[in-house]
């Protein structure tokens, strides 16, 4: 979590490390900080809050330096505080570090130092690193750096500045994404490419265990021991544009309205008339052959997508599958093997414990295929094969865009699988396909009653409690839509198989517990609607969701939103969008923190 970066050119760097710490407020925003080296100086300044805060503690007199660094942080070791907040520095304020990650042998480390009778200030892993490099030095930035780096365990992307070598910046990753920018005659170093963009679209990914030296001169990488690294430069092809607001009062509400060419971004050149074809994929039939059991493995609304995923699977490639949230996956000692196929979905490809599964998963000889929206990410590296999401940057902390195109990734799987064992006839792939590539205008259709939705969520304004129920597939939805309304509408909302209801949960059910009844999947429809009878007999309010066409379901509910007609395995990407904009209006309506919900941070990147 948190973000980083630095700077360093012939500009005043402030301005600049504000800037990209602002695209970066989404990997955490608790509280935030700069420092510069002014006349042979450390100058710091640190705020608690978002970075409005830090930008009145800066005001207009700031340092005009043209080297320094920045912080945004979502706390693990230490509180959010001013002294907590990065960069952090040493007794003599001759280092300054700023970093993201989790130092794991942080308390011995400190225990040490302070032996040595160093003066911590915070409650943070990460000033041992300042305190460790005043230790270590002894005439060689770099070689004290190196110490360090061998010292330390755990994940982390730092960059330090050293008070008496104002032309330098030292940077290092091992487990948390950092991009180095190439400017002209200027260069940046950052946590993503996005809080660089304004500047430069040449940057450097670089990989676990380099190191960088950054001088007005140039970039030199290499790995932890100093033996040099060559890089290639990765051109940035999306604008910088795309990742702002464009109009829309809020990120969220932006991607919501983005679904239609995300999801046919992510079809484009995939789909023949009745085949798939995924380029990035390569399993053979013979090692397909081999598989007879396929894992899961996500967080979050990508593990809501995973849930999806399942019964595609299952139903299309004839292969049982599990599907397990990545912080439990390795502490089950799953039973993956050489004939499992694991599948990591991650918008970020950066998410800690997705990470961990993905590299359990490959040390047990599973095969991986990585599902996910970010190219250059660690997951997409790591995978032996990728399917990317071509969502384009999702800035909104609740994930919307990201969430349909991974079951479009789900789908294209589904059908790749099926299309490789041969489980599914030539005309059914092609009759899913066709099916397929109308989806996108019907998340439009959808998309135009937004105002209707508007109209429903005034009704949960003042709403504590609510349900969400639905089978099969639609229970795999009802999951991701009362996340959504968690997320950014702080109401409790928990999602329930229809048919569970009445083993406990119905004892809740009140005429103030409004529920969301999911029935767009014609097999187990009439089951859906006894249990809708249900909820109605304790004189819930239900808002009903389903298929075009279904004119019975108005007679059980009081409100009806009708999702367009399609196969019923492509039906979640449609099902999902009424409650998305649901959960945006209600959170709208009680007037909450929409993009920046409180507590939960966009990119999750410790354990
Ligand atoms: C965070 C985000 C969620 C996301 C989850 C997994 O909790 O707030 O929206 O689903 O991480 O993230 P990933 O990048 O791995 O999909």
């Amino acid at each position: 979590m948190c973000g980083i970066v630095g700077y360093i050119g012939k500009q005043v760097a402030i301005p600049i490390l504000v800037d990209g710490l602002k695209k970066l407020e989404y990997r955490g925003y608790d509280s935030a900080g700069v420092a510069v080296l002014d006349c042979e100086k450390i100058v710091v300044s640190k705020s608690v809050g978002k970075l409005v805060a830090l930008e009145e503690e800066l005001g207009q007199a700031y340092s005009q330096s043209c080297i320094g660094i920045g912080h945004t942080r979502w706390a693990t070791h230490g509180r959010p505080s001013q002294v907590n907040a990065h960069p952090h520095c040493d007794c003599k304020q001759d280092f300054v570090v700023v970093h993201n990650g989790i130092i794991e042998n942080y308390l011995e480390l400190k225990d040490m130092l302070i032996e040595k009778g160093h003066k911590f200030a915070s409650e943070t892993d990460t000033e041992v690193l300042a305190h460790l490099l005043e230790d270590y030095y002894e005439g060689d930035f770099e070689g004290a750096v190196r110490k360090v780096l061998k010292t330390i365990r755990g994940s982390y992307a730092m960059v330090v500045l050293r008070r008496l070598d104002p032309n330098k910046l030292v940077a290092a990753r091992k487990d948390s994404p950092m991009v180095v920018g190439l400017g002209d005659g200027e260069f940046f170093v950052a946590s993503d490419i996005t809080a660089i963009l304004n500047y430069t679209r040449k940057v450097y990914i670089l990989d676990d265990g380099e190191m960088v030296v950054i001088t007005e001169d140039g970039v030199k990488v290499s790995d932890f021991e100093g033996n040099s690294r060559t890089k290639e430069v990765y051109d940035v092809k999306w604008d910088a544009v795309a990742a702002e607001k464009g109009g829309y009062e809020h990120f969220m509400l932006k991607e919501i309205h983005e679904q239609p060419k995300a999801l046919k971004d992510t079809m484009l050149g995939r789909l023949e008339e009745d085949k798939v074809i995924l380029q990035e994929v390569d399993l053979t039939l013979e090692e397909l052959a081999q598989i007879n059991k396929v894992y899961i493995v996500a967080c979050g609304t990508a593990w809501h997508a995973g849930l999806v995923g399942k019964t595609l699977i299952e139903r299309w490639a004839h292969l049982p599958v599990e599907v397990d949230i990545a912080s439990e996956f390795r502490y089950r000692s799953p039973l993956v093997d050489k004939h499992t196929l694991v599948v990591v979905v991650s918008q970020s490809g950066e998410t800690a414990d997705t990470l961990a599964a993905l590299r359990e998963a490959k040390n047990r000889g599973a095969r991986v295929v990585a599902v996910t929206n970010v190219v250059g990410s660690t997951v997409s590296r790591e995978a032996h094969d990728v399917i990317f999401t071509w969502a384009g940057p999702e800035i909104a902390v609740a994930s919307t865009k990201a969430y349909t195109t991974q079951l479009e990734g789900m789908v294209l799987l589904g059908l790749y699988l099926a299309q490789v064992k041969g489980t599914l006839p030539t005309e059914k792939i092609g009759e899913i396909i066709t099916a397929l590539k109308r989806i996108p205008a019907q998340v439009q259709e959808l998309l135009d009653q937004a105002g209707l939705i508007e109209e429903l969520a005034k009704s949960f304004a003042k709403v504590e409690n609510t349900f969400f129920i639905g089978r099969s597939l639609d229970w795999a939805v009802a999951m991701e839509g009362s996340l959504k309304l968690k997320e950014i509408s702080y109401i409790h909302a928990e999602a329930y198989a229809a048919g569970e209801l009445k083993h406990g949960t119905l004892a809740l059910i009140t005429e103030n517990t409004p529920v969301i009844a999911l029935a767009t999947q014609r097999d187990v429809y009439e089951k859906t609607i006894s249990n809708v009878k249900e909820v109605k007999a304790r004189d819930a309010k239900v808002i009903g969701l389903t298929y075009a066409g279904n004119t019975s379901m108005a007679k059980s509910v009081d409100h009806v939103i009708y999702i367009p007609e399609t196969m019923d395995e492509l039906s979640p990407i449609l099902t999902v969008i009424p409650l998305q904009l649901l959960s945006y209006y209600v959170s709208v309506a009680r007037g909450c923190d929409v993009d920046k919900p409180r507590n939960l941070a966009k990119s999750v990147t410790v354990e």
